[in-house]
């Protein structure tokens, strides 16, 4: 018999629940890990008879800062419940001209300019060291897949891009964001990282789903501010949620090995 994928939703600043097509159906599995709480209760949706699980990255309600998540217990968490697929959603600002406030972003690569995060399960002190290889830090099957469902649905998504993660809270400044252009950065944002590489550490397929929510520092003549991103996130977050109710089922029904 075939393993059914069970598909796990990470969902970012303006998704703070999802239920798909499908209706919640309870909370699975605790909050307490060995490395401290989830960000949020993680809840089941089922879709027909298909489910995928939920958390919310920031809580929820939305309280938690990006350098504050506790990324270890969230992937372990999802881990224990056998989650073989993350599709992480993620607000992120826009630095490639191409990729305006309000578009969406698959990105295939990544640059950590993070920092003082627990970063690994395999540290030699929890568990012993291990080097994982992170070439391609997103799932080619998971994108293509996502890729498929956008266009299904007639959704423009930049099929490549790379997501520079920075530490937070605070946004950057112009000069950092000239860095990023030139070191290659398409968006930047502030949570992929660790948690695309605690998801490796446990064998998990990741994709990240961005939708650009601000030109980033110095990108356009205006300052930054939080009312006009809640206003693209109002907008956006409801073609996020088009997509992955598009994605799900092909997803969840993909045979694993
Ligand atoms: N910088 C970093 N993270 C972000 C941004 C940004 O401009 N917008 C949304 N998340």
């Amino acid at each position: 018999m075939t393993k059914q994928r069970i598909v796990a939703i990470i969902g970012g600043t303006g998704l703070q629940e999802f239920t798909g097509d499908g209706v919640a159906s309870g909370t699975v599995g605790g909050r307490v890990t060995p490395y401290g709480e989830t960000s949020s209760e993680i809840v089941r949706s089922q879709l027909s008879d298909l489910s995928c699980v939920f958390l919310a990255r920031h809580g929820n309600p939305h309280t938690i800062a990006p350098h504050k998540v506790n990324y270890r217990a969230n992937i372990w968490a999802l881990k224990q419940l056998g989650v073989s697929d993350i599709i992480a959603v993620n607000a992120v600002g826009g630095i490639n001209p191409a990729m305006p406030a309000a578009s969406l972003v698959l990105p295939d690569q990544l640059i950590d300019y993070s920092h003082s995060r627990e970063q690994s399960f395999f540290d030699g002190e929890s568990n012993p060291l291990q080097h994982i290889d992170f070439t391609h830090p997103f799932s080619a099957s998971l994108r293509s897949q996502l890729l498929a469902a956008a266009k299904a649905v007639n959704l423009p998504v930049h099929d490549a891009g790379v997501y520079g993660v920075t530490q937070g809270p605070r946004l950057e400044t112009a000069a950092e964001i000239k860095r990023m252009a030139q070191d290659g950065c398409d968006v930047v944002g502030m949570t992929a990282m660790p948690e695309a590489a605690l998801a490796r550490e446990f064998a998990i397929n990741y994709a990240s789903l961005c939708l650009v929510v601000n030109p980033a520092a110095g990108c356009s003549e205006q300052l930054i501010t939080m009312d006009d991103i809640h206003k693209v996130i109002a907008q956006g977050m409801g073609q996020v949620r088009g997509l992955l109710s598009q994605a799900l089922p092909v997803i969840i029904s993909d045979p694993l090995n």
